[in-house]
């Protein structure tokens, strides 16, 4: 029984092939529409979400199959007590494949450990987030046609990001891959991640604070938000909140083959005004996920179809 914890569960040979059963999904919804059939997903989410909870059950919707499950901790006897081993032995009675997010980093792997069924880590406290490293992929294959040879730009908050550190991982696989960080000094990307994973596999990358000197020479500018809910510290929050806002003005310094992306929510870090710009991809991004969790879903239930 396969699990999904980090998007290195998969070998680059395995993610071409998700990728491409993803894009075959989108190209062929109908011949997916019953693929499912018979079998339940639950959504076990501890913290809150939108996307990710929502795509993964439409995404089994899609392919046919059933949904359950709980989108709060408050909702679900965790307000009780009960361990996520417990509350994984129970669902594993119920449903066929669990897509669970915690405030914890590492429970969703706890819970693997104790599941019948195959677990997904639907997002891990700042850790990982494998499911949207891999609508990331997809859109950037997609919109980009390569996986390789791109300058990517990830802006805002790399410290808490727990997507900016999956891609990451997942990209530096991929030859001639470069990295600019840009962020404040207080939301730098991690020693661990600079250190044991960049500098440690010789992958280029320069770190700066003002988004305009990097703007020119990106492929890919990946915002993210400023976690709000990893700060422990309120007025350091509001302080570093708006330090980064892409508007019209600053989209004039790239390239007009640039992408924009942002896993979502934003908050005030993209202007609205950017929306109908052509480069901006965040909301197509959303709609990559829907396919890529469908692959993924069809990938770990070991489910065929000709
Ligand atoms: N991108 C993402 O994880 O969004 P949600 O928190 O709404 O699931």
């Amino acid at each position: 029984m396969q699990h999904l914890m980090s998007p290195l569960d998969l070998s680059v040979e395995e993610l071409d092939k998700l990728l491409t059963l993803a894009n075959d999904i989108e190209n062929n919804p109908q011949k997916y529409s019953h693929a499912c059939d018979g079998k339940k997903l639950a959504t076990c989410f501890y913290e809150p979400s939108t996307r990710t909870r929502l795509s993964f059950e439409a995404a089994m919707l899609n392919l046919g199959g059933s949904v359950l499950g709980f989108s709060s901790a408050d909702s679900s006897s965790a307000a009780k007590g009960e361990s996520v081993s417990d509350t994984i032995r129970v669902i594993s009675c119920y449903a066929d494949i669990c897509a669970m997010r915690h405030p914890k980093e590492g429970a969703p792997l706890v819970a693997s450990e104790k599941s019948g069924i195959p677990v997904i880590n639907a997002g891990d406290g700042g850790h990982q987030h494998p499911t949207q490293t891999l609508t990331d992929l997809l859109t950037i294959r997609s919109l980009k046609g390569r996986l390789d040879n791109l300058t990517i730009g990830l802006c805002g908050d790399l410290k808490f990001g727990r997507t900016v550190h999956s891609l990451i991982h997942a990209l530096i696989r991929y030859p001639h891959i470069r990295f600019t960080l840009i962020s404040p000094e207080e939301l730098r990307v991690p020693s661990y991640i600079r250190e044991d994973v960049l500098r440690k596999n010789n992958v280029p990358f320069q770190e700066v604070e003002r988004l305009e000197d990097a703007m020119k020479e990106l492929d890919i500018l990946y915002m993210t938000r400023v976690q709000k809910e990893r700060f422990f510290n309120e007025d350091e929050y509001v302080r570093m909140k708006d330090f980064y806002i892409l508007d019209k003005k600053k989209m004039r310094l790239a390239r007009e083959d640039m992408i924009v992306m942002h896993p979502l929510p934003r908050v005030n870090e993209i202007s609205v005004d950017v929306d109908d710009d052509p480069r901006a991809a965040y909301f197509k991004q959303a709609q990559y996920g829907v396919y890529v969790r469908m692959a993924l879903i069809l990938t770990l239930l070991e489910v065929e179809v000709c």
